[in-house]
């Protein structure tokens, strides 16, 4: 990852619009295209993107609400939209058993149930996610709820609440993406940029004293360490499934592909930092993806230009959100996932093969391992979890609120608790897997169902 200019102020993803129907759901319109980008002089990329060319919309909808959408897929071929990170019922999540062919329209819709958080969308047709994503397919989605509106954190989108969804990405002679594996990768596609919302080279104006910076790791495979080019610290407000109980004070925030993490940095008239991604803090020696293209292990991805004078009417509340509250005294089960090569507990994903049924109601917990020598992670469908522990050890500060997806250091036993609530289906089913995209697209995937009573 070379030297960055720069160049181009961050593009800002608009708001999806939406318009109310009879039932008094908010309606939105999302249609899958193909087009150009120009993300170099020298001409244009093909891109993907959803009603545009590159990315989505950011989708944003209050806990309550109502939702409903018409996914039309103007490819010519077949691809999904799944939400990463909701709950809501299985035949909506646009899994792999979802999949919308070229010129069909898809209009799944639920009402969402839980906190505010930064969600996002993206492709999930099985043995094309890493493909599809890569062209451009994803985008957030935030929601909101009551208790966030009372808060007094920055919040004005685009101003200082800022989506950013970074991506690596990598250009052959002709412009175009290129997705070859390097080789002695072991977690697929690396590229050797970064873009930011599609903006290659970014910076930013930032005109308030405090900014919210909405982190989603939508790499295929990258690891990104974030910090500070002056090492000052900031404070991590919230992870994958909501606000954190209270803000943390940090100067790393390490994603993995699919995580998301809300900071908050402090600003100083006048100034211009960077954040960077610096080498991952935990032992993986030369399979870190951070080291994977030559020996450079920290990279920059955007740079932050403070105007003179910043206004300063927003804060960080003592308590944010309330703590997860699993009642973690009445396990109905125990299951335990290795992790290894492309297999879960040996296994690969197969379209047909639900590999165990959940009870709806249930708090279960998940003893997770990566058995491997390399990276991995774990995503799983429907629910956010409540990490216990990391091998016996209690979890640290940007561990300890709601995930969806959690990397997995080799040979560390993570011990996920989660309650399955609300939508069962015996026919369909949800996810787990690696969100290194090549990974899940070479099967490191299975599938459960919810089951209702007698069922
Ligand atoms: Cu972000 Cu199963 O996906
Ligand atoms: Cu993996």
């Amino acid at each position: 990852v070379g030297a960055v200019e720069f160049g181009t102020e961050l593009g800002i993803p608009p708001l999806a619009e939406s318009e109310q129907d009879a039932s008094g759901a908010r309606v939105f319109n999302l249609d899958i295209e193909s087009g150009e980008t120009l993300f170099l002089d020298g001409g244009p990329t093909e891109t993907w993107g959803v009603n545009g060319a590159y990315l989505g919309p950011t989708i944003r909808a209050a806990k309550g609400e109502k939702v409903r959408f018409r996914v039309d897929n103007g490819l010519d071929e077949p691809t999904s939209l799944h939400w990463h990170g909701m709950h809501l019922p299985p035949d909506m999540d646009g899994g792999p058993h979802q999949p919308v062919g070229p010129g069909e329209t898809w209009t799944p819709n639920w009402t969402i149930d839980q906190p505010a958080a930064t969600l996002w969308y993206h492709p999930h047709l099985h043995g094309n996610t890493a493909d599809h994503l890569y062209r451009g397919l994803a985008g957030m989605f935030i929601l909101d709820d009551d208790n966030v509106d009372q808060l007094k954190l920055p919040a004005e989108y685009g101003v200082d609440d800022i989506p950013m969804i970074v991506q690596d990405r990598k250009f052959d002679d002709n412009n175009q993406f290129d997705q070859s594996i390097p080789f002695m990768s072991t977690s697929g596609t690396l590229g050797d940029e970064i873009i930011v919302n599609g903006s290659r080279g970014p910076y930013h104006e930032v005109t308030t004293r405090l900014v919210r910076l909405r982190l989603l790791n939508a790499s295929n495979a990258r690891m990104y360490n974030f910090g500070l080019s002056d090492d000052r610290e900031f404070q991590l407000i919230g992870t994958d499934g909501g606000l954190l109980p209270e803000a943390w004070a940090t100067d790393r925030v390490q994603l993995s592909p699919g995580e998301r993490a809300e900071i908050v940095v402090a600003f100083e008239p006048g100034e211009t930092v960077e954040l960077r991604s610096y080498e991952a803090e935990f032992e993986l020696g030369d399979m870190a993806p951070a080291r994977l293209n030559g020996d450079e292990d920290r990279f920059d991805i955007i740079q932050f230009r403070a105007a003179d004078t910043l206004t300063d009417e927003t804060e960080i509340p003592a308590v944010l959100a309330s703590a997860p509250d699993l009642d973690t005294h009445d396990i109905a089960e125990v299951r335990t996932f290795e992790l290894e090569g492309r297999n879960i507990n040996g296994e690969r994903m197969a379209m047909d093969r639900i590999d165990f049924g959940v009870r709806e109601g249930d708090t279960e917990v998940w003893e997770v391992t990566n058995v491997n020598g390399y990276i991995h992670n774990f995503h799983v469908h429907d629910v956010q979890f409540q990490i216990l522990d990391v091998d016996g050890a209690e979890p640290p500060p940007d561990l300890r609120g709601w995930k969806d997806t959690v990397l997995l250091i080799p040979d560390l036993r993570y011990r996920l608790a989660m309650r399955f609530d609300g939508y069962t289906n015996p026919d369909m089913p949800y996810m787990y897997h690696c969100h290194l995209l090549t990974h899940e697209d070479q099967g490191m995937m299975g599938q459960f169902v919810v089951l209702g009573e007698g069922e």
